[in-house]
């Protein structure tokens, strides 16, 4: 089944902004979490005060770590409302001052040059990463940092729909993407390292976190209430089910044909 970038689109926005993700991932909705998003900021040792854009900013946890310990001047979009409203919640709730807006990386309501660095985690692999690239360096002035962090796949993996949309495969960067099409849209790399344990770690949080949800619903009396979010209980464990599933990209990314991978590069 082959999926068009907007429909891939419509079919993540609506689920990251859902409570029962928020429950099972986190607030931090890509592999590595803070501690790759840290990693990517420290890389480049902006001056306080500086601007940065978290582009698909999910849940805002990015977002916060940039206004709160690096002390930047933070803008962060994305395309899910949900997400953004909750985002801003979270943000009020420490103290974090940040400018959130419902937008498109293919298509920031942003003047040129406005940002000395732009963050993009795990959300190129969700829409045009062409376009996205694009409009990402229209954004940052020149010489400002790209923060970039996404899933990688090898040529030969294929995992169904619509799994693969929800866990950001269908668009994941393919071998060479990444090294054709920054310097294509006016990047140039100066670092790049593997965060693909991050995977492995994530679908092992995952897993756990699914269960215990349903531990607690069986003990609780609960399935049927998350049978109304589309969780069946009963299924969890059959071939072919959520548990098969995630044994399944483990073995991939021991295998090294499901990655993430983490890149600074330069706007020139
Ligand atoms: C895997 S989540 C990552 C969220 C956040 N960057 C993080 O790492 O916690 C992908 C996010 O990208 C958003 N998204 C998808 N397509 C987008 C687009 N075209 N423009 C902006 N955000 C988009 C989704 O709504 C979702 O919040």
């Amino acid at each position: 089944m082959t999926l068009t970038t907007s429909a891939l689109a419509a079919c993540c926005a609506g689920l990251y902004g859902h409570p029962l993700v928020e429950l099972i991932a986190g607030q931090s909705l890509h592999p590595g979490g803070l501690a790759t998003t840290r990693r990517l900021l420290a890389e480049v040792r902006l001056p306080p005060g500086a601007h940065l854009l978290d582009a698909g900013c999910g849940l805002g946890a990015s977002a916060r770590v940039g206004a709160l310990e690096f002390g930047l001047a933070v803008d962060a979009c994305d395309v899910s409302a949900s997400a953004l409203h909750r985002a801003a919640v979270l943000a009020e709730g420490v103290g974090a001052r940040i400018c959130f807006r419902d937008a498109s990386v293919v298509d920031l309501p942003y003047p040129s040059g406005a940002f000395a660095a732009v963050l993009a985690e795990c959300v190129l692999s969700t829409t045009s990463k062409r376009d996205g690239l694009a409009e990402l360096r229209r954004v940052a002035e020149d010489g400002g940092a790209l923060l970039l962090s996404d899933v990688t796949v090898s040529e030969t993996v294929t995992i169904p729909e619509p799994l693969a949309s929800v866990l950001c495969l269908t668009g994941a960067w393919r071998p060479g993407e990444l090294d054709k099409l920054l310097p294509s849209a006016g990047y140039r790399v100066v670092r790049g390292w593997d965060e693909s344990e991050g995977v492995s770690s994530l679908i092992d949080r995952l897993e756990a976190r699914v269960g215990l949800l349903g531990a607690i619903a069986r003990v609780a009396g609960h399935a049927e209430r998350l049978e109304a979010f589309g969780v069946k209980l009963d299924q969890l464990r059959e071939p072919g089910s959520v548990t098969a599933v995630f044994e399944g990209i483990r073995q991939l990314v021991d295998e090294r044909r499901i990655g993430y991978r983490a890149v600074v590069a330069r706007a020139v």
